[in-house]
């Protein structure tokens, strides 16, 4: 695996592979990588003759009181894990060549509508920052496709609005959610979290279980999201959603409709936000 740090380097080693006739298949991350990540390198494998996965701390997706500053970063360790699940080049810009002029006076990318409810409501400004680090990644890497994880399901649905609003020439491809043995999906703030916390956050993908039942059993949507909601703070959890959604754009769904619905779930332990969902 080669490490490029500069568009220029990053630039040279993707045209060689395209030269040697592999298609590009790329991952973008915020290091502090798990097999969830690994996965989505996995699945990118098995698309493109050549894998390129990023590691970048965003600043521009997270807010004030965030965790920006203490979000884990384990370079050494990111490096050896992508090199021995077969990534060609890990790219690891610096702030300044993502954005130019500074984070706070970059173009930014709204992408409207399905950014205006859950994870946006709750995190102004959250998927502004995404879009806008996705699209210069893209722009850097210019990839045939692209792997994203379906643990941040608002984000998929973000980055497949843009890539199809801005006509980026990108096949986005959804990884299935890699979970724990407990059920509790992968995630690198899970690391925030103690064994009994950890242990206790099981009860979210169960609470998901419980709300896809619900659903199948005909029961009204209001209340499985009240029960949703009860179970995880009996699990001493605080939830700050647990609702049915459209699948396709997260609106309200119609009363009767019992197909292409998703479940999402966000609830904090302590100070630890956890998100979650399964698609029914
Ligand atoms: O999902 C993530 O890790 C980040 O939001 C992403 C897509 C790498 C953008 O910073």
């Amino acid at each position: 695996m080669q490490i490029a740090r500069t568009t220029e380097e990053l630039r040279r080693l993707v045209a060689d592979a395209r030269r040697a006739g592999h298609a590009i298949g790329f991952v973008p991350t915020m290091g502090n990588l798990h097999d969830g990540h690994y996965s989505l390198v996995r699945i990118a494998r098995e698309r493109a003759g050549f894998v390129v996965a990023s590691v970048f701390v965003n600043p521009t997706q997270f807010g004030p009181n965030e965790d920006f500053a203490r979000y884990p970063r384990t370079p050494d360790a990111d490096a050896g894990g992508l090199a021995q699940h077969g990534c060609d080049v890990l790219f690891l810009p610096s702030v300044e060549t993502i954005y130019p002029f500074g984070a706070q006076a970059s173009v930014s990318i709204h992408v409207p509508v399905v950014t205006e409810t859950l994870e946006g409501a709750i995190r102004p400004g959250h998927f502004d920052g995404v879009a806008t680090v996705v699209a210069r990644l893209f722009n850097l890497v210019q990839p045939d496709v692209a792997v994203f994880g379906q643990k941040d399901y608002q984000q998929l649905l973000v980055i497949r609005r843009m890539v199809r609003d801005l006509a980026f020439p990108i096949d986005i491809v959804a990884a299935p959610i890699a979970r724990e043995a407990n059920g509790l999906a992968m995630s690198s703030r899970n690391q925030y979290l103690d064994a009994a916390a950890r242990e206790r956050a099981g009860a979210i993908r169960a609470t998901l279980e419980a709300m896809r039942d619900g659903v199948g059993a005909g029961s009204p949507f209001a209340g499985i999201e009240a029960a949703a909601r009860a179970a995880l703070e009996q699990a001493g959890l605080v939830p700050d959603y647990a609702v049915l959604r459209k699948a396709d754009d997260l609106g309200e769904p119609a009363p009767g409709q019992r197909g292409g619905l998703v479940a999402l779930i966000a609830a904090r332990s302590g100070m630890t936000r956890l998100i979650d969902n399964s698609l029914l």
